[in-house]
């Protein structure tokens, strides 16, 4: 009989946003008529921007005449598109090469495909709580994952403990689901950190378009001396709507090397283009046409549109957190808002509890990780009447008696 993967019988029962999803869908069918207002998982609400959807149109049409019918793509993604990352790169004053950039459906899959590259004996790093991707795919391929605790008391911003070593350290800025977000000092040392163990740092930067203060940095490229340790992951998925669409990029510097015990040099760049090559056929074509789109100055204007609308909806939740005394983070260069679970209870409790007495969803801490245990997120991506509505809800929630 083929032996199954055991690693995977560590995992949870089920993914995150499916349990959230099964609880809603079973409150649907006990309470058909009552209104639900989600605030669970971050998935965008606004359609696609005029830009990218004339893209769409035209890319479909080219597909359809014989003439401009393409048929595989470059795995790596086409020139066209791997230029707009590259430019977009160079506003926050970082130069790539456009073979260090990757295109794919998005920073999920290749946060988890990344581990392809790597030996089973490293020992990875990951923040708690943090997206639960990493510590799910490293668990799948039977890794030693060592936690960092983020906390109330580090403002949920944990930073390298020289007396521990890692080979991976997955950082998340600003952070899923946390909100916080590294500024440059901070990132400065976890580079440094990386640098003195021959580390690699995974760095998602999936909400980078969020960031409004302008000291914060967009890319950890922007400190140097990441090119020689750190691979970036990066999504349209919230930038540009794409949840449904699908694209992102991965940046594999070509400085990042590495030497066998018998001497033969690796590359990381090359690796993941082999490991792409072989398992991955592309983005298509219309899709990167689309997302070509939004880095046009256009395209750009219409998804910082997008952005402000969110981050107005942050706004109204981070207000109504201070209103009612709650203790939280985000909102402010991130559309996650975390905040401390009210009535002492545990976060899947609120879960049930606001669910069923408010009719809104959120996702509870806890299936970020242990830290979350009592914390919980609510996102940013639902329509301003919703978000309104929500609060009121929430407000409400706050002044009945829990029992
Ligand atoms: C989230 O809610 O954490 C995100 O939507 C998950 C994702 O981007 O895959």
């Amino acid at each position: 009989m083929a032996k199954f993967n055991e690693n995977f019988l560590d995992l949870k029962e089920s993914y995150l946003f499916s349990e959230v999803a099964k609880r809603v869908a079973a409150f649907h069918q006990k309470c058909p008529d009552r209104t639900v207002i989600r605030l669970g998982i971050g998935d965008v609400t606004l359609p696609l921007g005029k830009t990218v959807v004339e893209a769409i149109h035209t890319a479909a049409d080219e597909m359809g005449r014989a003439e401009s019918f393409r048929g595989y793509g470059p795995e790596q993604g086409y020139d066209f598109l791997r230029e707009a990352i590259q430019a977009h790169y160079s506003t926050f004053g970082v130069s790539l090469d456009t073979d260090e950039i990757f295109v794919s459906d998005g920073a999920k899959s290749d946060t988890g495909n990344i581990t392809d590259l790597f030996s089973k004996e490293n020992t990875v790093m990951i923040p708690d709580p943090v997206y639960p991707v990493y510590v799910d795919t490293n668990t799948m391929n039977g890794r030693n994952i060592v936690f960092i605790n983020g906390t109330a008391e580090n403002d949920f911003l944990p930073m390298p403990d020289r007396s521990v070593h890692a080979d991976i350290i997955y950082i998340c800025s600003p952070n899923n689901p946390t909100g916080a977000c590294y500024n440059r000092t901070q990132l400065r040392e976890w580079v440094d950190y990386a640098l003195e163990n021959d580390a690699v740092i995974l760095f998602d930067s999936a909400y980078e378009c969020f960031i409004s203060d302008s000291d914060l940095p967009h890319s950890i490229y922007e400190i140097d001396g990441a090119e020689k340790c750190a691979v970036e992951f990066c999504s349209l998925s919230k930038t540009a709507g794409f949840t449904g669409t699908r694209c992102g990029y991965t940046v594999v510097p070509k400085a990042i090397r590495s030497v066998t015990s018998d001497g033969r040099e690796m590359s990381l760049n090359r690796m993941w283009n082999r490991r792409q090559c072989t398992k991955f056929n592309g983005v298509p074509y219309i899709v990167q046409r689309a997302a070509a789109a939004v880095f046009s100055e256009e395209g750009m204007k219409e998804a910082r549109k997008m952005i402000a609308h969110y981050m107005e909806n942050a706004r109204i939740i981070a207000d109504t957190m201070k209103q009612t005394g709650i203790s939280f983070t985000g909102g402010i260069n991130s559309p996650y808002i975390w905040f401390e679970c009210p009535f002492g209870m545990n976060s899947w409790e609120f879960f049930d509890f606001m669910l069923e007495r408010a009719g809104v969803v959120g996702t509870p801490g806890a299936g970020f990780g242990e830290n979350g245990t009592h914390w919980f997120r609510l996102t940013a991506f639902n329509s301003k009447e919703n978000t309104v509505e929500a609060m009121r809800r929430f407000t409400e929630l706050l002044n009945t008696d829990p029992s």
